[in-house]
């Protein structure tokens, strides 16, 4: 080999060294990616949702499940449990559930997001929503609201009822059950006199009671002063 021809081919491998060199510069990232020597098979080709597929005879990517299919957790099996109705199509009394204080802690905190929006924290039907304009509901506390039966409660978180939209895609079938001890622990909070309340705790109470009527008439005395 000349002289001539080792210059230029280290002028010819420094230029390559220096083009790898640019490539590592920092906060410039790399628009092409690495070089991949080994694939290994990462990359592969896909079909994207509802395309065309060119290996199925129909011609379509999605393939239909095979008849009688079940997604995990959609098993619906129990017709009162995921209707709320018997099997002569009348709704069921009482919630099909056991029901323990965590779950109307469950449903106190799912109907706060979904439900108290329009029927408010209190359920007397002045959420916020209703604030801004939306068709106020009744309130929880009237009797005919009471009367409701749980499966029938149900029906309307599932299905909506007249201007109420269905919250069946929002709240699944656990959490609409949830919500249904919760609003009964709810009404009875609003319906409730003082032998609801077990002896012991009524004396505490009545104290309470009688501090804050202390603490108000002071209150009002230094106003007045
Ligand atoms: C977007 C506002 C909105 C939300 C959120 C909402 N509701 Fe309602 N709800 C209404 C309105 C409006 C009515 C009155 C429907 C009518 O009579 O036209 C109503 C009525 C009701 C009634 C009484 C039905 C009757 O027979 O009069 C019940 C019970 C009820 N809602 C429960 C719920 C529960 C439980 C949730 C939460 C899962 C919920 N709602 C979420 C707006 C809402």
């Amino acid at each position: 080999m000349r002289t001539g021809q080792v210059t230029t081919l280290m002028v010819i491998l420094s230029l390559v060294m220096l083009s790898f060199l640019a490539g590592c510069s920092r906060n410039r990232p790399a628009r092409k990616p690495p070089i991949h020597l080994n694939p290994n098979m990462d990359n592969q080709e896909k079909y994207k949702a509802q395309s065309e597929s060119k290996f199925f005879a129909d011609g379509s990517t999605m393939r239909i499940p095979v008849d009688g299919t079940v997604a995990r957790g959609e098993l619906f099996d129990d017709p009162i449990y995921n209707t709320g109705k018997l099997p002569n199509g009348k709704f069921v009394k009482k919630v099909p559930v056991e029901v323990d204080y965590d779950l109307i802690k469950r449903g106190q905190e799912r109907f706060n997001i979904f439900c108290a929006p329009c029927h408010s924290r209190l359920g007397d039907g002045q959420g916020l929503l209703i604030k801004k304009g939306y068709i106020p509901p009744p309130t929880f506390h009237q009797d005919r609201i009471r009367q409701i039966t749980d499966g029938e409660m149900f029906g309307i978180i599932s299905n909506g009822v007249r201007n109420m939209p269905s919250y069946s895609s929002q709240v699944p079938v656990e959490d609409r059950w949830a919500i249904i001890t919760f609003l009964r622990a709810l009404q009875r909070s609003h319906n409730a006199d003082l032998s609801d309340i077990p002896a012991d705790q009524r004396e505490a109470l009545e104290k309470a009671e009688n501090d804050s009527k202390e603490q108000e008439s002071k209150v009002e005395g230094e106003a007045v002063k």
